[in-house]
């Protein structure tokens, strides 16, 4: 597969210089990789390069030459004021000494006098922590992106020779190998890159994609946000939302080269919004097998929970590790989770909110790189308007729930997942008494009869789904009203994931069968948003 790469940071900073910022803020992890694209920068324009520490004060790259003297942050940046000729500056881990108002003071005022000179200064540091009288003085935030398919490689090179001979003889014969084993390892820092390599050459004593793959996914989980989510659903186990499934098979090989050259352009994502247990994570965790592309979820409540650094640091994180995955599909399930807070009772986080939830809007909108996001919702009302204006995703789809035809599939996939015949049962019946019933409340049915029938030694029946189904109240029961203007709302707004209308959510008719549904279920009611209904066996 071929991808449109995103202009890398060498060439962002180039820009910048090019440009006389004279200010800038680095910010990556990876101090020695910045470092070196910096230094052939550098070479390439002719320049020297300047780095300095708090132990070592400025070091000359090219020559290895210090000015050891400036240790000192206010004479650091005195140094740089002073320096002749054109040179890039750099300093490492600086962010503490930026609660001097002192040496904030003196950066100011260097960024103003800097912008006359052909010299830029950039603060290079492991997170963006810029005090706010400085940041109108930093003319750019730059965040280094995580290393290409390239450095990858090369890191892959690095551990390649500690390989058996004969091994790296198969590995070097076959072009495809390289390139999954990349594959395998992007997102990751080049340190963690090489250090999953070793792994897994002393686990397996050759580059193990399995191996890999099981490192990174422990990785990024580290992160606390991302999850990388192993397909266990497959496309067929997905019953009705024609319209969305035909949606999503048409796009298979949208993030091909062939399609770019096609002139197609590069989808950009989807919002589910539906009614709970209709299948919306389901598709968003089966349209990773179907795209055979790696689907990452996103814990939105994380990005603002607090517990893993700052939630614009979190949301910036999250966007270039998928751009290093890329081409990939971002998951963002029960998205009202995290951006419910950006209306107007958001000014109880001091704006946080709704800044991150502005940087991700952009995001989407305006993003280059082929990555898919996949969103879902349980409830329109949460979430904020702007999210829902036309250009931000390619299409909003609803999803109500299932009707005849759609209950008769999914009461079909999840008989014959509990490796029963469906032609053994009476599917009409069963499709008939399951008006207002969702796709988890099927499944559910079909699991509790099971027990039900392991219980009493006899084999599921019909009869025994029938008697299960009575006993479940249908969310969609308790939840009528909710359902009713979510529909309203969709009607104008939203594009049905099934083509043949929506299912009658009657308290009439369902209460026709089964008479009331019992209190301590109703009084669930509107609250159980989950989707999973728990069931008492
Ligand atoms: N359309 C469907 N086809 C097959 N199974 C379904 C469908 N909808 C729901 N289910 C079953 O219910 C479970 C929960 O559904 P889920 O995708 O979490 O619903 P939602 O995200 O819409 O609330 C699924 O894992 C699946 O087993
Ligand atoms: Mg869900």
């Amino acid at each position: 597969m071929t991808i449109e790469h995103k202009r890398s940071s060498k060439a962002e900073i180039e820009d910048l210089i090019k440009a006389r910022y004279s200010l800038i803020w680095i910010t990556s992890p990876e101090e020695g990789r910045v470092e070196d694209s910096l230094r052939k920068l550098c070479i390439e324009r002719e320049m020297r390069l300047e780095v300095w520490s708090i132990t070592e004060g400025f070091k000359t790259v090219a020559n290895g030459q210090g000015t050891r003297d400036v240790k000192d942050p206010m004479k650091a940046i005195d140094h740089v004021l002073r320096a002749e000729g054109r040179a890039l500056f750099v300093l490492r881990d600086f962010h503490p000494f930026l609660k001097e108002p002192a040496v904030v003071r003196r950066l100011r005022d260097a960024a103003t006098e800097l912008r006359k000179t052909k010299k830029s200064l950039c603060i290079l540091s492991a997170i963006t922590k810029i005090p706010p009288e400085l940041e109108k003085s930093i003319s750019a935030v730059l965040d280094w992106d995580l290393p290409n398919r390239q450095e990858i490689e090369g890191a892959a090179r690095k551990v390649l020779p500690n390989l058996p001979a004969a091994t790296q003889q198969i590995i070097e014969s076959d072009p495809t190998f390289m390139e999954r084993v990349v594959e395998g390892a992007l997102g990751l820092t080049l340190v963690e890159a090489e250090n999953v390599f070793a792994k897994s050459a002393v686990r397996t004593h050759t580059f193990d994609l399995e191996t890999i793959l099981e490192e990174k996914k422990q990785i990024i989980r580290k992160s606390g946000l991302l999850e990388y989510y192993e397909h266990r659903e497959e496309f067929s186990d997905v019953g009705g939302m024609e319209i969305l499934k035909d949606w999503l098979v048409k796009r298979r090989s949208a993030f091909s080269a062939r399609a770019r050259d096609f002139g197609l352009p590069l989808p950009k994502g989807i919002l589910l919004i539906g009614v709970p247990g209709t299948g919306k994570s389901l598709t968003a965790k089966a349209v990773g097998a179907l795209w055979q592309m790696p689907l990452l979820r996103l814990d939105v409540g994380k990005i603002f929970g607090g517990l893993v650094g700052s939630s614009e640091e979190n949301i910036r994180n999250v966007i270039k590790t998928a751009e290093a995955i890329a081409p990939a599909i971002l998951w963002i399930d029960e998205l009202e989770k995290g951006f419910s807070g950006t209306g107007s009772s958001g000014q109880t986080d001091g704006g946080t909110t709704s800044r991150v939830f502005a940087s991700f809007i952009t995001w989407l909108q305006e993003k280059t790189s082929p990555v898919f996001v996949i969103a879902t919702a349980n409830n329109v009302q949460q979430l904020p308007p702007e999210l829902l204006r036309k250009g931000r995703f390619d299409e909003i789809f609803f999803c109500d729930l299932p009707n005849r035809e759609d209950r008769r599939s999914i009461i079909d996939i999840h008989l014959r997942k509990k490796k029963r015949d469906p032609g053994q049962f009476d599917l009409d019946k069963i499709v008939e008494a399951t008006t207002d019933y969702s796709g988890a409340e099927l499944e559910q049915a079909v699991i509790a009869s099971l027990y039900d029938a392991f219980d009493t030694g006899a084999d599921l029946t019909t009869e025994g789904l029938l008697n299960t189904l009575r006993d479940i109240v249908p969310l969609a029961i308790t939840m009528r009203e909710q359902i009713e203007a979510m529909r309203e709302w969709a009607r104008t707004r939203a594009r049905p994931a099934a083509s043949r209308g929506p299912a009658p959510a009657k308290k009439e008719g369902w209460m026709a069968r089964y008479g009331a549904p019992t209190a301590n279920l109703g009084d669930k009611g509107p609250s159980a948003d989950d989707g999973e209904r728990k069931i008492e066996l």
